[in-house]
């Protein structure tokens, strides 16, 4: 089978401050090399989806499948390693570390993973912000680059433990067109050159036409 990602029957509910049954048998599988966005109304539930989907959250019922493994049931610490390894997540804001440099930024990633050496990794981080065409801002201060810049950085360290799928949960909803274009460009290269799947939630209706395949929720169900 050449899914990436696999849920079966996912529901969840918030407790607080009552019962609120938030995601209602979630099925969805995203193949290999495949870019789909999800796109639903604000407090549809999009974000609480990812947060499953990402392993942040563990609070649900059914099962969640990544490269074939079930991922459902993993201890935390297995679970994070598994996230550092597989996923790259993109937030629509960065969430750099200011007083790091560009490149420390992108590292660290895989710094936490520790399967290579200082070099390599720096290596790494070097050949992925020249493929995001910020290369020259490697040694420079992550405040003090632009917000399309940012956001590219943040791609950069999304990608640094080349992950199975890039998740994004409204990564252009902070950038203005030019930019927002840019990211789009990048995420299709990804997916056309080195068989990235994407999981992109978007309001931006523009970029979700433009993928291979939408998503649409509502009230915590997916719309067939
Ligand atoms: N921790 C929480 N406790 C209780 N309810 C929550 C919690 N987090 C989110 N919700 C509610 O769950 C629903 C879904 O929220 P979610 O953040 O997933 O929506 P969304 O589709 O991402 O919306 P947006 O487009 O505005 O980002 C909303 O009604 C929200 O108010
Ligand atoms: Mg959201």
């Amino acid at each position: 089978m050449n899914s990436i990602l696999v849920t079966k029957h996912i529901d969840k509910h918030f407790h607080k401050p009552k019962d609120f049954h938030v995601l209602k048998d979630i099925s969805i599988e995203v193949s290999k090399g495949e870019f789909v966005s999800i796109m639903g109304k604000s407090g549809s539930g999009k974000s609480t989806l990812l947060y499953i989907l990402s392993t942040m959250d563990t609070d649900y019922t059914g099962e969640l499948y990544l490269n074939n493994e079930l991922i459902t049931g993993k201890t935390p610490q297995e679970l994070s390693r598994i996230r550092n390894k597989n996923i790259g997540f993109v937030f629509q804001f960065h969430y750099l570390l200011s007083e790091f440099s560009v490149i420390e930024n992108v590292m660290l990633p895989a710094k936490k993973l520790a399967e290579k050496t200082h070099e390599e990794i720096e290596n790494d981080a070097i050949e992925k912000l020249k493929m995001l065409n910020i290369g020259h801002l490697a040694k420079q201060r992550a405040s003090r680059i632009s917000g399309g810049e940012k956001q590219r950085v943040a791609i950069a360290r999304a990608l640094i433990n080349n992950p199975s799928i890039l998740m994004g949960d409204e990564p252009t909803g902070n950038l203005d067109s030019h930019n927002s274009e840019n990211v789009f460009s990048i995420f299709k290269r990804l997916k056309e050159e080195e068989g990235l799947s994407l999981l992109v939630v978007t309001h931006d209706e523009d970029f979700a036409q433009r993928t291979d395949r939408l998503i649409t929720m509502e009230d915590g169900k997916i719309l067939q």
